[in-house]
């Protein structure tokens, strides 16, 4: 059991007088360690470009574009001015029954970006909720459609799709799952593609390991395809610590997946707007699934706001009775709020102007180069890179799994640069419009802290 927090530690910060005026006993923080947060606040109070500064003026590179979703960077000029102006203009349209021009603008957008074929957005307010609904629209497709028995759904160990019930229960982060109880029933999950064994140090795409997707097939033996509705997949797994597909192995998820009439979704939700290259991991990969989820990026994170993109037919299966029906029983009263599509249009315009949904792709090499240097550092046991992400894994501090890289973490903060950890991996996804020199500069604290780490 936890012991009770002792209040006093709670006012700690408050009494060192380091954040003067800022009370921390009432916001119950999320992902967070509380009590060891409140002892020693982190707090962001602005941003621009590459960087962030704490509420204590001192300057921090952001090596995690937040948390994986200011792909553009900070404060930029066109996506601020466009969530000013709609705030003055329109605040708020009911979504049901009711739109506004934006909606519509954005999801044209969208699809101009998006992987031919993937053609209609259903907009949510979170990467949760686009897995959600990716569910609930595949359950739906295929009773639409007569295969009413296609319920159960699939996913992989080690996923992340979130943290609403079914992203939970079709996701495989114990940690994420084991406290909740038994999840939706009619779940199964495939192994992950994690094979330090034959795959670690692998520089891009792991070589080995296309075959480890014919795991579904003793799925489709096990429980019969007539029951499986969809599998979902991240095409890189980000949360669980940075997971590249190896060479084949998504095109081979795909061609079991159309084999048996199971619906294939891309959890893009980090992958998503130019962390890989492309706009998408699925033109990346070059593997068409059915729906591709979104978000984080979609806004530049400067509104809450996700997507699910779905193909022609999916959607058509779905537009058939009487007109004045509702066809999808299924929305939120903030879907495509007029102010996430404000900041979705200035982000996929500065997107634009930039040439950023490709960046990561010309960043690639550098940025490989630049990471792998690390391999031969202290306890360095893997390194996975793919476009502007990497994860560095360490090996952990003996009986206290995830210390060693949360200490790397705090070490490097400290220091002036954000990073993200997950288990003992550190996980870099800079900003799209880094430099090589800031590439450089990160590696370069990075290693300093594995070295003080060891
Ligand atoms: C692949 C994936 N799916 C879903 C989510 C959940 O998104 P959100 O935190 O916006 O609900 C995340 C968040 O990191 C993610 O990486």
């Amino acid at each position: 059991m936890n012991k009770a927090v002792d209040p006093a530690l709670l006012h700690a910060a408050e009494a060192t007088g380091s954040h003067p005026g800022v009370k921390m006993d009432a916001y119950w923080m999320p992902f967070t360690a509380n009590r060891q947060f409140k002892k020693a606040p982190r707090l962001l109070a602005r941003a621009e470009g590459m960087y962030y500064w704490d509420d204590q003026g001192r300057q921090i590179l952001d090596g995690v574009a937040g948390l994986w979703c200011v792909n553009a960077g900070h404060a930029r000029p066109r996506i601020v001015q466009a969530i000013q102006q709609q705030a003055a203009e329109l605040d708020y349209a009911p979504p049901f029954q009711m739109a506004h021009p934006k909606a519509f603008e954005l999801a044209e957008r969208v699809v101009q970006v998006a992987p031919t074929g993937m053609t209609k957005v259903f907009f949510t307010n979170s990467g949760s909720e686009a897995v959600e609904t990716a569910l609930k629209m595949a359950l739906a497709y295929h009773r639409v459609r007569g295969e009413g028995t296609r319920t159960r759904l699939i996913g992989r160990e080690r996923g992340y799709h979130g943290v609403n019930f079914g992203g939970i229960s079709v996701g495989g982060m114990v940690a994420n799952r084991k406290t909740f109880a038994s999840g939706l029933p009619g779940i199964d999950h495939i192994r992950h593609t994690h094979e330090p064994a034959r795959n670690a140090f692998s520089v891009g795409q792991p070589v080995h390991g296309a075959e480890i997707a014919d795991d579904l097939e003793r799925l489709v033996a096990l429980h019969d395809a007539s029951n499986i509705a969809a599998v979902i997949v991240e095409p890189v797994a980000g949360s669980t610590g940075v997971l590249v597909p190896p060479v084949g192995y998504l095109q081979r998820l795909r061609e079991i997946c159309t084999r048996h009439g199971i619906l294939l979704i891309f959890d893009e939700v980090i992958t998503g707007f130019g962390r890989t290259g492309q706009p998408f991991a699925t033109q990346t990969f070059g593997v068409m699934p059915d729906m591709i989820t979104c978000a984080k990026g979609i806004t530049n994170g400067c509104a809450p706001m996700g997507a699910v993109l779905v193909r022609q037919e999916i959607h058509d299966a779905f537009m058939t009775g009487p007109e004045h029906l509702i066809e999808f029983f299924h929305g939120y009263t903030y879907s495509a709020h007029p102010l996430a599509c404000a900041a979705g249009i200035g982000t996929l315009d500065t997107y634009a102007e930039e040439g950023l949904l490709t960046r990561a792709g010309e960043m690639e090499g550098y940025f490989a180069a630049a990471v792998h240097s690390l391999k031969g550092e202290p306890n360095v046991i893997d390194i996975r890179n793919i476009g502007l992400v990497g994860g560095i894994e360490l090996a952990p501090l003996p009986g206290e799994p995830t210390k060693r890289a949360f200490n790397v973490f705090l070490d490097l903060y400290e220091k002036g640069l954000l990073v993200r950890t997950t288990g003992d991996t550190v996980a870099l996804s800079p900003p799209l419009i880094i430099e090589r020199g800031q590439v450089d500069q990160i590696v370069d604290m990075l290693r300093g802290a594995i070295r003080r780490a060891a």
